[in-house]
């Protein structure tokens, strides 16, 4: 019997049965844990990187468009670069009596419209973004002006940069009731950053009255 329980161990080509299960253990366990870790190292890399959507991407100032002018497209980014002034309408972009004022500064505004989702384009015979699915219109700020979008469109977190490319103090899009606010363009900026991986939903604010015509 003793011979039989030796078997177990018969060596085999210089090493026993027993030792070669070991080593197919230790190789599978090997194989797990590299597996394992290239999938750690995967998850915890950054997924977007700068200038790809989902990521930052850094622009010129000549990049933002003039106060209450056409907006700049960024198809790469999928945003609309704008800057407003509601305290200096003209026939792009005028505020309404019933809205809070005054606010001005530059805006990220993503390129989908919030009803369902096409892509809505600038439409300069009529000053305002038109989506050619279903009608819905935004002012140049991305608000809702009319049906039957549910909300104001999305936008996108900026910050302005020094000549260096360092951030400017106070001036990554202030946040006020869940949304991105404009930001003016600070003293000595040189550059401006959208972050695509920082959205923040249009609200569903009501129609302003000057733009449906039923002020009271
Ligand atoms: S998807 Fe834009 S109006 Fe319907």
């Amino acid at each position: 019997m003793a011979d039989a329980a030796i078997g177990a161990d018969v060596q085999s080509g210089g090493i026993s049965r027993r030792e070669f299960l070991y080593y197919i253990w230790g190789a599978s366990m090997a194989l797990y844990l590299a597996q394992f870790s290239g999938l750690m190292v995967w998850f915890l890399k950054p997924r977007f990187r700068e200038g790809e959507f989902g990521g930052k991407f850094v622009l010129s100032l000549d990049a933002v468009p003039d106060i209450n002018a056409a907006p700049a497209n960024y198809p790469d980014g999928r945003f609309w670069l704008v800057q407003v002034d509601s305290e200096k309408p003209n026939e792009l972009f005028e505020s309404a009596s019933d809205e809070d004022q005054p606010f001005k500064g530059v805006l990220a505004i993503y390129k989908v419209c919030t009803h369902l989702g096409c892509i809505y384009a600038w439409t300069p015979a009529n000053n305002r973004f038109e989506c050619p699915c279903h009608g819905s219109k935004y002012r140049l700020d991305g608000r809702r002006i009319e049906d039957p979008a549910p909300r104001s469109l999305d936008r996108f977190q900026l910050e302005f940069l020094d000549a260096n490319r360092v951030p400017i103090p106070d001036t990554l899009s202030p946040e006020v009731d869940g949304f991105y606010r404009p930001v003016t363009i600070p003293e000595g900026a040189a550059f401006i950053s959208v972050d695509t991986s920082a959205k923040k939903t249009g609200p569903a604010e009501k129609l302003l009255c000057d733009f449906t015509g039923e002020c009271p």
